[in-house]
């Protein structure tokens, strides 16, 4: 009887710390009721996360938008990844629509998400100062990033993420028409050049992006983590400087 009893009180135990879902009126160890808590949520989440995809969100003709603010009507309402969910804010991009400079970084953090503006957070801060450095306000040049959404935690976009977006930013260089473009960090550069190259192959030199001019330098959160990185930076940007005078000293 009192062997009864405690079997009656060890399933409610479980039942009390798994909930109804998982209650089983049976000998199961412990770690089997875990396993199976633990794969019952990751079927759940599938489901969840399937149903909140829904194609044909954006404009089917959105690759035709003749300006940079048809582009974003036509397509700032995307549920075309998982992103598109949990995001507040579709972060399209912003500043000056005629700048002869984009910079792009890599997808929205929390701030970027809550207020709808690329890199306004403490790594935006130190973009604007280190654009300030170089005689530049955020104004006069275009800030977007690879991706449009936040990716949940800030983690990395995902292959998918990244291939889903990538089509708009290509087609909002394409309106911008950029001379040069400033890429930050290797999530940007790696998409661009469709390889897997580190930092030190790549910045301090010009490379190509479709007929623009493409440079490289860290993304403002790693200077944050790696303040040494700055002077580097700040030799970068000081390149992007001279090259832009140059240009505007030829063409105006
Ligand atoms: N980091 C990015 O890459 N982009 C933002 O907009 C903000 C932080």
């Amino acid at each position: 009887m009192s062997e009864l009893i405690n079997k009656i009180y060890a399933n409610l135990n479980y039942q009390k710390q798994f909930g109804n879902l998982l209650y089983v009126d049976k000998d199961v160890k412990v770690k089997d009721l875990k396993n199976e808590f633990i794969n019952e949520e990751v079927v759940i989440k599938k489901e969840v996360k399937s149903n909140n995809i829904s194609k044909n969100s954006v404009n089917k003709n959105w690759d035709k938008s003749e300006s940079l603010d048809i582009l974003r009507s036509n397509i700032h309402n995307c549920m075309e990844c998982e992103l598109g969910a949990t995001r507040k804010s579709f972060v399209f991009g912003s500043g000056d629509p005629k700048s002869k400079i984009l910079i792009i970084g890599e997808a929205p953090g929390a701030d970027e998400d809550e207020q709808g503006v690329p890199f306004i957070g403490r790594a935006g801060k130190l973009l604007t100062k280190i654009l300030e450095a170089i005689n530049f306000s955020r104004d006069e040049v275009y800030i977007a990033n690879i991706i449009k959404c936040r990716p949940p935690e800030n983690r990395r976009p995902t292959k998918d993420e990244v291939d889903q977006c990538e089509p708009y930013l290509k087609k909002q260089i394409e309106l911008l028409n950029p001379e040069f473009i400033l890429a930050l960090g290797l999530t940007a550069v790696n998409t661009l050049l469709k390889g897997d190259y580190k930092m030190k192959d790549v910045r301090g030199k010009v490379l190509e992006y479709e007929g623009r001019k493409l440079l490289i330098t860290y993304h403002p959160a790693a200077l944050l983590r790696n303040p040494t990185w700055k002077r580097q930076a700040w030799e970068d940007v000081k390149q992007l400087r001279a090259m832009y005078d140059e240009y505007m000293g030829k063409n105006s």
